[in-house]
């Protein structure tokens, strides 16, 4: 049987711009827009069009540029947001309009002093407004997370009956559970008339570290369609990491889904928006930290020289790093350094071996890591014969 697939809705230009300090200008936004169309997403949301001239002009010139994906842009509930954006994107090959309001109990008191029924007019409005436009519209129900589900039915019910042709589920404040954002997407699929009209949506916010594991939620309950940022950027403590979820439901075959991303990118692409950001990636980030594919334990070391796959479930080149990395320190053993070793020109014999390794463990207990440069210090000052392979 074949995969079904998830759409990856990446919204790095849009959500994860919006970090402060993360601001780009038009340049480098069609830069990584480019990028993300070679990588495979499939929507790439370029901004919100009405936010400021210099966010129009950006989403403009990539729906002018990218070939492949869709263009979206974003707006409010609201005719202008919906008209300036239409205006932003119709160059687009396949332009779609991400419009929406909030629909927890919380937004509509204290955000909008409105109530359920009139909420769901203003949707129905808004996404009509925008079926003028394009045939792709799409609805975000803000606050989803924490919205009564059986409301939510009735405005996703009504939206897709006003043309909605997806419906995207917030969890804004990231404060659902994988077993609740799951169950969401279930309740929605059993209850909406008209659901299979739709593609079901994920946008879940990372406040509790939960994103990637209730996006995965979402789709093993029926969503095909993940949105995400690049390196898991976004406000606060971020979206869900496109990089993640990709890795997870192509290293777990039995979910039976996938998407179109060409996975060997995935590195490349997280320093390229890391260093147009000025975003540095923590080290210990899963799949493009720079300490994803390390092993610096003796333990470790000994496992992955003899079989990778003794501690590592992908295989590096998958995301596009080179190879593995054996990082020497004083929790390091024989295996580890005479790995290293021969990888710069020593064949150390067994007995060899002992005497360079005694050196180098006093060594390492004064420095953090070994780099090549101390190894041949350490094999050079151990004055031992060593036949060099170089
Ligand atoms: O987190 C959120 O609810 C959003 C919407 C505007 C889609 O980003
Ligand atoms: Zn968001």
């Amino acid at each position: 049987m074949g995969k079904d697939k998830v759409q990856i809705f990446d919204t790095t230009l849009r959500d994860g711009e919006q970090v402060p300090g993360c601001k780009l200008d038009t340049k480098q936004k069609l830069v990584i827009a480019e990028r993300l169309d070679e990588l495979g997403v499939d929507i790439i949301e370029a901004g919100f069009p009405i936010s400021s001239p210099g966010d129009f002009k950006s989403v403009h010139e990539i729906a002018k540029l990218v070939k492949n994906a869709t263009v979206c842009g974003l707006t409010r509930a609201v005719k202008k947001d919906i008209e300036v954006a239409a205006e932003a994107i119709k160059i687009a090959k396949t332009p779609r309009i991400h419009t929406g309001i909030g629909t927890s109990d919380s937004h509509i008191k204290y955000k909008f002093n409105s109530t359920r029924e009139r909420i769901i007019e203003r949707a129905v409005d808004a996404v009509a407004y925008a079926k003028s436009f394009v045939e792709d519209v799409e609805f975000y129900a803000e606050d989803a997370g924490r919205t009564d589900n059986v409301f939510l039915a009735q405005i996703c019910e009504a939206v897709i009956k006003a043309g909605a042709t997806v419906l995207n589920i917030p969890d804004t404040t990231g404060y659902c559970l994988p077993e609740e954002y799951g169950a969401k997407m279930k309740y929605l699929k059993e209850n909406v008339t008209g659901i299979d009209r739709a593609i079901l949506s994920c946008h879940c916010h990372n406040d509790l570290g939960l994103a990637t594991a209730n996006s995965i939620s979402g789709v093993i309950n029926g969503a095909r369609q993940i949105e995400c940022t690049v390196n898991g950027i976004g406000e606060r403590a971020g979206n869900t990491s496109l990089e993640e979820v990709v890795m997870i439901l192509r290293q777990h075959p039995y979910l039976n889904l996938d998407t179109d991303i060409n996975s060997k990118l995935l590195f490349d692409t997280s320093r390229m928006v890391s260093q147009k950001m000025g975003m540095p990636v923590q080290p210990n980030k899963a799949i493009v930290g720079s300490n994803a594919f390390a092993h610096s334990s003796g333990i470790h070391q000994d496992g992955v020289i003899k079989q990778r796959e003794t501690y590592e479930i992908m295989d590096p080149e998958d995301v596009g790093v080179t190879e593995s990395s054996i990082v020497l320190t004083a929790r390091s053993g024989r295996a580890a350094l005479a790995y290293r070793a021969k990888n710069i020109g020593y064949e150390l014999t067994k007995l060899q071996l002992d005497v360079v390794y005694e050196s180098f463990l006093e060594f390492a207990d004064r420095k953090k890591e070994i780099l090549d440069d101390d190894i041949h210090q350490i094999v050079e000052a151990s004055n031992i014969s060593i036949k060099s392979i170089a």
